[in-house]
């Protein structure tokens, strides 16, 4: 009756604890958000191929920041999503936090003045800096959470969190469907800054509150 009792606690704390990402998933992310991120710190060299934005010609020192900043939370975030990584090196696991953290504070608000100036105008910005919001507010919600030490939590957060950094991946992806199925720029964008970013939140919520083993 007690070993019930027990088990029926453990389901019910583990249930919303998202579980260990699974391998393949984890390699197929790696590879997409470091693709992007080095091929996103090219804003950093003194001549950058293809910028392709005019916010590269009027606001170039926040675009460049974003960029870089923007990078380092994405190639970052993965590898903290691995339990052995967190149980075998947890003073790495937090290095590596506050660098994600700290990347992103410096991303949202670099990437208010270009967003205000987004290409195709008022609701292709509306998009970017929505997202940037829920980025900046999941973010503090998750270290916020490690602070006070409730790990689950902590954990929840930062699923959410990194599911809206990549955004930056799924942007690319959707990019490159609109240019193949010919689709104009115009109508694209402005569908893709809020597409890019609402069904990762909607997947990383159904993953966070799936009923998954803690890792
Ligand atoms: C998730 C929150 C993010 C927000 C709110 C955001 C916002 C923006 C905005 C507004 C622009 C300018 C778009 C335009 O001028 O039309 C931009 C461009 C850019 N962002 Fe982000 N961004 C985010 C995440 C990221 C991440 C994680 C990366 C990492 C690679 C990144 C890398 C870039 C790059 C490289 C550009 C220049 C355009 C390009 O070459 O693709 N951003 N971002």
């Amino acid at each position: 009756m007690l070993d019930d009792a027990a088990a029926a606690q453990t389901r019910h704390s583990r249930a919303h604890v998202p579980g260990a990402m699974p391998g393949a998933g984890w390699l197929i992310l790696v590879v997409l958000a470091t693709g992007i991120a080095v091929w996103s710190m090219r804003y950093g060299l003194p001549v950058v191929p293809q910028p392709n934005l005019s916010n590269f010609v009027t606001r170039r020192p926040a675009l460049t920041i974003h960029a870089l900043s923007a990078s380092v939370a994405l190639l970052v975030g993965p590898w903290q999503f691995l339990p052995g990584l967190r149980a075998r090196r947890i003073g790495l696991h937090r290095a590596l936090g506050r660098t994600y953290a700290v990347a992103i504070l410096v991303a949202w608000l670099s990437s208010i003045p270009i967003g205000l100036h987004a290409e195709t105008g008022m609701v292709a910005s509306a998009g970017f800096l929505v997202l940037g919001a829920a980025w900046i507010a999941a973010t503090g919600v998750a270290v916020e959470r490690a602070l006070r030490h409730d790990i689950a939590a902590h954990r929840r957060w930062m699923v959410r969190s990194y599911a809206l950094t990549a955004a930056a991946i799924t942007l690319r992806i959707y990019l490159g469907m609109a240019i193949a199925l010919g689709i104009p720029m115009t109508l694209s964008y402005p569908a893709i800054a809020w597409l890019c970013w609402i069904p990762n939140l909607l997947a990383a919520e159904w993953w966070v509150r799936r009923a998954a083993p803690a890792s």
